[in-house]
């Protein structure tokens, strides 16, 4: 396993959500599915040159997995769309108001919370894959406090990621290191003991690691002597072969109806 030694993030505030996606225009365009459907078109004429046709990034970054630490919302992408980004290769998109908002709505789909998306799927048959053995997702998640806490709790993922995060989660868990605030860590303490597991939260005074027993360490970070933070997922690297079928996708709509928000909403 590859480690990486990340002592000049420690002061990060690593509660903060990267790339958070802030919701919620009035706009018309939003969540109407003509006006996505026209945005999808248009976001593949005039813009996955450059952030590629899943708007996972190219020349262009990364939409859907922001690395940049500002969120992002309808009227943000509404005004870039329509601007650019001035002193950077994003130019502006040249496109009419309406079409603009077409390409917001389907960027908001693409990027904003599972939750607020339709998604394809029977979230019934997803919550027995969720709650069953073969899978054994519930052997690390949990949701409203039922199934176990070594990896995040799930039970608001819907609000908090996009649909493409969710699947990549799930399919290539060790991708991109995007965990910050859950990542494998080992830590040595000044004392001389080893402390392995998920670190949970994090600042510059203390830290948090849940191990693989499901014990929390409270460890202040004057007791710490070194941290290696690990590059891989704890999570299994297989669900790509291991889920049959419409498994899958079950899976992604029951998991996307996960939201404290919409709870009422969605529990249809
Ligand atoms: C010629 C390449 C290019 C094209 C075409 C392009 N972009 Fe960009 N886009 C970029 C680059 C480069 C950046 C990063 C600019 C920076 O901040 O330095 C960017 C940034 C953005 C951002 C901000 C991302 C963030 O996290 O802040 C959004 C949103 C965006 N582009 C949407 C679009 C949309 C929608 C289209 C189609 C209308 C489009 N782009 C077309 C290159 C491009
Ligand atoms: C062996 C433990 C383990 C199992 C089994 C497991 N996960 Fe995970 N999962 C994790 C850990 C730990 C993370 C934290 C991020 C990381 O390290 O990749 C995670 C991250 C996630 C995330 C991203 C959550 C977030 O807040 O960013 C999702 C979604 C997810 N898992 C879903 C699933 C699903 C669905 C299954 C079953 C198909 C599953 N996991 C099985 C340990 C597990």
């Amino acid at each position: 396993m590859r480690l990486l030694v990340l002592a000049t993030l420690i002061s990060l505030p690593l509660g903060a959500q990267p790339g958070r996606y802030v919701k919620e225009s009035a706009h018309a365009a939003i969540g109407d599915p003509q006006a996505i459907e026209e945005g999808r078109k248009l976001f593949l004429q005039s813009c996955a040159g450059c952030h590629g046709p899943d708007g996972t990034g190219g020349r262009g970054p990364n939409l859907v997995r922001r690395p940049l630490w500002h969120p992002l919302s309808d009227e943000a992408v509404f005004r870039i769309v329509q601007e650019g980004i001035p002193g950077s290769s994003m130019p502006p998109s040249g496109l009419s108001e309406d079409e603009a908002w077409s390409l917001v709505a389907f960027i908001h789909v693409m990027i904003g919370p599972a939750a607020e998306n339709r998604t394809p799927g029977d979230a019934s048959a997803g919550a027995e894959v969720f709650w069953g053995k073969t899978a054994g997702c519930s052997g690390c998640h949990a949701i409203h406090g039922r199934g176990c806490l070594l990896g995040p709790d799930l039970t608001n993922v819907g609000d908090r990621l996009p649909l493409a995060v969710i699947r990549q989660s799930i399919l290539q868990p060790s991708d991109e290191l995007y965990r910050i605030g859950s990542e494998g860590v080992q830590v040595r303490l000044r004392n001389g003991k080893e402390i392995g597991g998920i670190a949970r939260n994090r600042d510059s005074y203390s830290l948090q690691v849940i191990d693989s027993a499901g014990n929390l360490h409270l460890i202040g970070m004057h007791e710490v002597a070194a941290i290696e933070i690990s590059e891989s997922s704890p999570m299994p690297g297989d669900y790509a072969q291991r889920l049959a079928g419409d498994e899958l996708e079950n899976l992604l709509a029951f998991l996307a109806r996960q939201s404290l928000r919409s709870e009422d909403v969605t529990s249809r």
